[in-house]
C-alpha cells in the first residue's frame, strides 16, 4: 500500500505532486508528505497527518518552489499514523530524503547496524533505515548516491518502491522497486514517477514499468561524454525509444538511465498509455463507489467484447486457445485470491466443475503461500486481482510458478505485477476502479471466469451445446438485466435508511449465491463499519441461528433456481424468530414476497449468471447504508485498495 509519486522537469513540482497524491489517496490515507528541493537549493520536508488535503492546508503558508520534488500518501505499517512516521523520510545529514511503499524485512538488524555507527532514528518506521543506509554507504564507499542505492539494496530484504531526492544534486532523481509498483511517464523535457500510472496520465502517455530489483537514474542535466549523451531536443528528442550507446538513453531532455541494483544495464520498454483522465473522475455521481456500481452494464459490455462474438455463439478467449493444452490435461485447478477475488474464485468453482468436470480448490493466498501446499506440474493455478499488485497473491503464483503450475491470471489493472509474472490470461477491462471497495471488478471477475469455465467445458466436450448456447446468449443479456437491477436503486436507498441502527447483519446464500451472501456481507464490513457474516443458508441452523432476533436483519439471496424452495424454508425459520429479511428474488416470485419484510427483484437469469445480478442490490445496499451513517464511503477507514504488504 501506499502511494509515492515525484517529478523532475521545468514546471513546479508541488502542484503535479499534490494533485497525483490525490489520484493515489486509494492506496493509502492515513498520513502524506512532499519533499522540494527549491531553486536556493533547500530541501523542504512537509508532512501531515491524515488525508492529502491536511497537507495542502499544512503547505498553504510554507516555500514549495522546486522543479524536482516526490510525494508519499501513507497506509501505515511500522509505527501509528502521525507526522513523524509520514514520508519522506531525512537522512542523518538532512542531505537525502526518500519516499517507500513497501516493507523492508531485515530494517532491525540494519538499524541496529547503523546505531552501532553513530547514526540515529527519529521514526519507528522500516523506511528510515533505507536512507540512513543510503547515506552512510555514500559516505563510506565514497560513492554516487545511485551506486549508494544499488549496493545498499543488495543488502535489504522486503519490497520497496522508492524515490529518493539529494540536496546536493537537485538535478537528479533516483528511484527503484521489488515487489511494489513503478511507473516512469516520459514527458517533453519532464519525468514522473508513480505507483500507478493515475498521477501520470493527464501529463504524457508515453511510460515505462520498472521492474524488479531495477534502479533508475534520471539527470535533467548530463553532459556529453563517457558520463552520458547530450541531451537532445524537440522531435529528435521523442523519436528515440532505444538505447543510443547501449548503456545511457535520452528520453527527453535529460538522460534517463536503468539498471538492476546488481549494475547490469537495462533498455528501458516504452509503453503507450491506455487510460483517460475522464475514467479517473466521479462524473456526476457523489462517490467512485456509485459511480462504478452504475457503470457495470458498460464494463461488463467492455469485458465480453471481442469476446462473446455477435452472433452470441462463441467465446473466443485468447489466453485459453493458446494454451489450451494445459487446461485440458490439467487434474486439478486452484484459484487464488484475496477479499473480493477470492469470493469470485469460490463462483468460478461451482462453474468450472460444473461445466469442465475438473476439480477445483479455491485458496486464501496468504494461507496458500505459507502452508505447504501441493502443487504439481499438471496443476493450472489462476490467480485472481484487480489491481494485479496484492502481495499476497503474487507470492502465491510465484510458489506455484516454482513448482512448475501454469499460472493463468484475472486482472484488471494492464500491466501489473501479477499478468507480468503469469504464464497467460485475461484482463477484466473495466477501467480504473477507484472506490475502495471493490464492485465492478467483482462483476467483471465473475464474467471472465465464467467465459473460461465454458470455453474448458465445450472443449473438454463435457458441456453440451445447447447449455453451452444458452449461457453465452444470457451472457449477452446481462448488462441490461443489471440496468433494471440499477433501477430499483431509489427503493434500496428508502429502505436502508431502516437498517442504520444495527450492529449486526447476516447474510444467507446458497450454491453460486453463497459467495454473493460473504461478498455482500464484505461491503457493508468495509464501508459502513457494521459486522456482518455471509453464511451459506443451510448452515444457519448450525449456529447462527442463536442471533436471530427482531434486532438482526437478515439478508437472504434467493433467486429462483437450484435450491430454492430449501432457503424458502430458511426464510421462514428467521421470520419464526422474529428476525427481519431483506430477500432478493426472481422477479415475479410470489412465495418469498409474501414472507419477506423487504424484497428486491433481479431478472430471471441462467443459474450460474445469477451473482452478476444478485450482487447489485447488495453493493447498493451496503452504499446506501453507509452513506445514511455518514461514512467516508470512497476510502473507508483502515483499508487500501491496493494491498501490497502481506
Ligand atoms: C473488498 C476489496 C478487497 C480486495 C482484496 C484483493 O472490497 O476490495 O477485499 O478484493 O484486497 O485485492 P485485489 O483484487 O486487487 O488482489
Amino acid at each position: 500500500m501506499c502511494g509515492i509519486v515525484g517529478y523532475i522537469g521545468k514546471r513546479n513540482a508541488y502542484p503535479i505532486l499534490i494533485k497525483g497524491l490525490h489520484r493515489l489517496e486509494y492506496r493509502g490515507y492515513d498520513s502524506a508528505g512532499v519533499a522540494l528541493i527549491n531553486q536556493d537549493g533547500q530541501l523542504n520536508v512537509y508532512k501531515a497527518k491524515g488525508k492529502v488535503a491536511e497537507l495542502e492546508a499544512f503547505c498553504a503558508d510554507k516555500d514549495t518552489r522546486g522543479n524536482i520534488g516526490i510525494a508519499h500518501t501513507r497506509w501505515a505499517t511500522h509505527g501509528e499514523p502521525n507526522t513523524v512516521n509520514a514520508h519522506p523520510h531525512y537522512s542523518e545529514s538532512e542531505r537525502l530524503a526518500i519516499i517507500h511503499n513497501g516493507i523492508i524485512e531485515n530494517y532491525a538488524v540494519l538499524k541496529a547496524g547503523l546505531q552501532q555507527e553513530g547514526y540515529t532514528f527519529k521514526s519507528e518506521t522500516d523506511t528510515e533505515v533505507l536512507v540512513q543506509l543510503f547515506e552512510y554507504t555514500q559516505v563510506n564507499r565514497h560513492v554516487d548516491l545511485k551506486t549508494a542505492v544499488q549496493l545498499a539494496l543488495q543488502q535489504v530484504i522486503g519490497a520497496y518502491a522508492i524515490a529518493v531526492l539529494d540536496k546536493d544534486h537537485p538535478d537528479t532523481l533516483i528511484a527503484a522497486r521489488k515487489g511494489s509498483p513503478l511507473v516512469v511517464g516520459i514527458g517533453e523535457g519532464e519525468y514522473f514517477l508513480a505507483s500507478d500510472a493515475t498521477p501520470i496520465v493527464e501529463y504524457t502517455d508515453q511510460v515505462i514499468y520498472i521492474e524488479d530489483e531495477e534502479v533508475v537514474s534520471i539527470c535533467m542535466h548530463a553532459t556529453s561524454g563517457s558520463a552520458g549523451l547530450p541531451p537532445l531536443r524537440g522531435e529528435e528528442l521523442r523519436s528515440i525509444e532505444r538505447p543510443v550507446d547501449g548503456r545511457r538513453t535520452p528520453l527527453g531532455e535529460g538522460v534517463l538511465n536503468i539498471t538492476t541494483i546488481n549494475n547490469v544495464e537495462k533498455t528501458p520498454e516504452i509503453k503507450r498509455l491506455e487510460l483517460s483522465l475522464s475514467q479517473l473522475e466521479k462524473g456526476g455521481y457523489p462517490h467512485f463507489m456509485l459511480k462504478e456500481i452504475f457503470e457495470q452494464p458498460r464494463t461488463l459490455t467492455d469485458s465480453m467484447r471481442g469476446r462473446v462474438n455477435v452472433r452470441q455463439d462463441n467465446i473466443a478467449l485468447s489466453g485459453f486457445i493458446d494454451n489450451k493444452e494445459r487446461f485440458l490435461n490439467a487434474k486439478r485447478i486452484i484459484i487464488t485470491a484475496c477479499g473480493t477475488s477470492w469470493h469470485a474464485g469460490l463462483i468460478a468453482m461451482y462453474a468450472i466443475e460444473e461445466f469442465a468436470q475438473i476439480p477445483v480448490e479455491v485458496e486464501y493466498s496468504s494461507e496458500f503461500r505459507y502452508r505447504k501446499p501441493v502443487i504439481n506440474k499438471d496443476d493450472v493455478v489462476i490467480a485472481i486481482s484487480q489491481s494485479g499488485e496484492t502481495a499476497d497473491t503474487l507470492a502465491a503464483i510465484q510458489l506455484a510458478k516454482s513448482k512448475g503450475a501454469f499460472i493463468f491470471s484475472i486482472c484488471n489493472v494492464v500491466g501489473a505485477s501479477i499478468p507480468r509474472v503469469s504464464d497467460s490470461g485475461c484482463y477484466t477491462h473495466v477501467g480504473p476502479e477507484i472506490g475502495v471497495a471493490s464492485t465492478k471488478a467483482f462483476t467483471a471477475q465473475v464474467v471472465a471466469l465464467t467465459m473460461l469455465a465454458l470455453c474448458i467445458g465445450r472443449e473438454k466436450g463435457t458441456l453440451s451445446e445447447e447449455h453451452y448456447l444458452n449461457i453465452v446468449r444470457e451472457l449477452g443479456r446481462i448488462p441490461e438485466k443489471i440496468e433494471r437491477v440499477l433501477g430499483q436503486n431509489k427503493r434500496i436507498a428508502d429502505f436502508a435508511k431502516t437498517f442504520t441502527y444495527a450492529q449486526n447483519f447476516i447474510y444467507l446464500g446458497r450454491g453460486y449465491n453463497f459467495p454473493v451472501a460473504m461478498e455482500g456481507a464484505l461491503k457493508l464490513k468495509e464501508i459502513s463499519y457494521i459486522h456482518a457474516e455471509g453464511y451459506p443458508a443451510a448452515e444457519m441452523k448450525h449456529g447462527p441461528i442463536a442471533l436471530i432476533s427482531q434486532e438482526m436483519p437478515v439478508v437472504v439471496v434467493a433467486p429462483r433456481c437450484g435450491t430454492y424452495e430449501k432457503v424458502v424454508s430458511n426464510i421462514q425459520e428467521i421470520k419464526a424468530r422474529k428476525g427481519r429479511v431483506i430477500a432478493i428474488v426472481t422477479e415475479g416470485d410470489e412465495l418469498v414476497s409474501k414472507i419477506a419484510d423487504y424484497v428486491i427483484e433481479v431478472p430471471e437469469t441462467e443459474e450460474c449468471l445469477t451473482p452478476l445480478l444478485t450482487v447489485i442490490p447488495l453493493q447498493l445496499l451496503a452504499y446506501h447504508i453507509a452513506v445514511v451513517k455518514g461514512c467516508d464511503v470512497d476510502q473507508p477507514r483502515n483499508l487500501a485498495k491496493s494491498v501490497t504488504v502481506e
